[in-house]
């Protein structure tokens, strides 16, 4: 807990009495912003409803329900006869989250799909199992290990994945990377060293991945995605030899592939003797119901199975893994080791623990109730504030689409939001050549707490509607 800090006697709210917003709202926003960006620190005292109702000339009822709100949105905490505080935990999760970001920009609500909500990462389950690492590694496993992997994790993973998504896994064919987004680089550069000079991407998919595979030397090319996924018949005609698709959950659009395209992309595959690469991203966040098993169970020698730790734990434990077909085991660890050698020992360990354990399995099960109530929330408000812009996605992983007409329509909405402080994403960011699918707003609701989502989407819906938020 932060210490109490003395009551803070100064406080910078400005009350407009011609603005449009009630005198409590004006209240209550400026105060959870002063607490979101950190000018309100945990612990600090806020005035009396007395002090505070005299200081802005307005009745003590306005600031007794302007407080009683953002105790309830878990910002303030109140006690009886006493001056409401800071609360610890919201506020310092929403400076966090209010760092600058790289642009140097603080967000009043960042919904951009990133990260996944890392205030609730498993601290203490996780220090355990890298204590556990430390104690116990051999000296050998300091050294230079394997350069596919300790085979603790290797085994581990591999009786998570058969178990959670069905796929066909052997150990000696897993390879730990550090991230998807490493392991799709290691397998350009293999795919490079074979002759290839292109790799097929769904038009759209997350623009990180084509910047990566670009930096390898091969040109992704875009094929079209519509309600059913990957559009196989242009597959066919296009004449690469490698597709990366994303089966359980389309990034961004957020459709599955449909039974009858998967299995004319295994077809494809088999027929024209190609790869598919297989990004399992978030397949670990469906909310109606089991995501369909993996596309590697069906054809474990043509398909390369992409997993990562990203959104289901941290992207910065940089911990991904693949499944790969035995043709690749040799050219793809060989680019492993020549970029790093090997990965990190100690997280490898820690994270064959951590699996062991069954920590990974319960902190995705709490996680996975979280956002979908977060999604859920996230839904009945843009349906409240923006009933006119259809959503796409279904009830999986960690963000949805907010449909506008078109990419002029994209580009206001993205300048209007930041204006308001408000981080969002647009569909068209990770187009590649020749899209023409829908267009919109990617939301990500990991970010933002419960309390926060009807307040950032209805700041959202005002930002849209071009009305000032403040
Ligand atoms: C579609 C998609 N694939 C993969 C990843 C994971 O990348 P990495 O494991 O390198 O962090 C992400 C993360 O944002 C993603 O959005």
């Amino acid at each position: 807990m932060s210490p109490r800090r003395p009551q803070v006697r100064e406080l910078l709210i400005r009350i407009d009495g011609d603005a449009k917003a009630p005198l409590g709202r004006q209240v209550e926003e400026q105060l959870r912003e002063a607490i979101r960006c950190g000018r309100l620190a945990a612990g600090e005292q806020l005035p009396s409803t007395r002090m505070l109702a005299n200081d802005l000339a307005v009745s003590r009822g306005v600031i007794a329900r302007a407080y009683g709100q953002l105790a309830a949105e878990g910002y303030l905490a109140v006690r009886q006869g006493a001056n409401p505080y800071v609360a610890p935990l919201l506020s310092q999760q929403a400076q966090t989250r209010a760092q600058p970001k790289e642009n140097g920009r603080r967000w009043r609500f960042d919904l951009r799909p990133e990260s996944p909500d890392l205030s609730q990462f498993p601290r203490r389950q996780w220090s355990r199992s890298l204590q556990c690492a430390l104690k116990n590694a051999s000296d050998r496993e300091l050294g230079y290990i394997d350069r596919c992997g300790l085979p603790q994790l290797r085994r581990e993973l591999s009786a998570y994945l058969a178990r959670v998504r069905g796929a066909d896994v052997d150990p000696d064919r897993v390879l730990i990377t550090a991230g998807s987004t490493h392991t799709l680089t290691l397998i350009g550069r293999a795919l490079l060293r074979q002759g290839q000079t292109r790799l097929a991407f769904e038009n759209p998919s997350h623009c990180l991945l084509h910047t990566m595979v670009r930096r390898t030397g091969l040109e992704p090319t875009g094929i079209p995605v519509d309600d059913d996924g990957l559009v196989v018949d242009k597959l066919e005609q296009s004449d690469v030899k490698c597709v990366v698709v994303s089966p359980a959950h389309q990034f961004p659009l957020g459709v599955a592939l449909a039974p009858e395209r998967r299995m004319q992309l295994l077809e494809w595959a088999k027929r024209s003797d190609c790869i598919l690469v297989e990004d399992d991203y978030d397949a670990e966040f469906r909310y109606d119901r089991p995501p369909a098993e993996c596309l590697q169970a069906l054809e474990p020698e043509r398909v390369v199975y992409l997993g990562s730790a990203s959104k289901s734990l941290a992207p910065a434990l940089r911990l991904g893994w693949a499944i790969l077909p035995s043709s690749l085991v040799e050219p793809v660890s060989a680019e492993l080791h020549a970029s790093t050698l090997l990965q990190p020992s100690l997280e490898q360990l820690a994270f064959a623990d951590f699996l062991a354990r069954g920590e990974f399995d319960r902190h995705v099960h709490k996680m996975r109730a979280s956002y979908q109530r977060r999604r859920d929330l996230t839904i009945t408000a843009l349906q409240a504030e923006l009933p006119e812009l259809p959503l796409r996605g279904i009830a999986a992983g960690l963000n949805l689409i907010v449909e506008l007409p078109g990419q002029e329509q994209e580009e206001t909405a993205l300048r209007n939001a930041a204006a308001a402080g408000i981080a969002v994403e647009t569909v068209t960011r990770h187009t590649l050549a020749g899209y023409c699918g829908p267009r919109g707003l990617l939301i990500s609701f990991a970010e933002i707490s419960e309390p926060t989502i009807p307040h950032a989407i209805r700041s959202l819906a005002q930002a849209l509607h071009g009305q000032s938020t403040e």
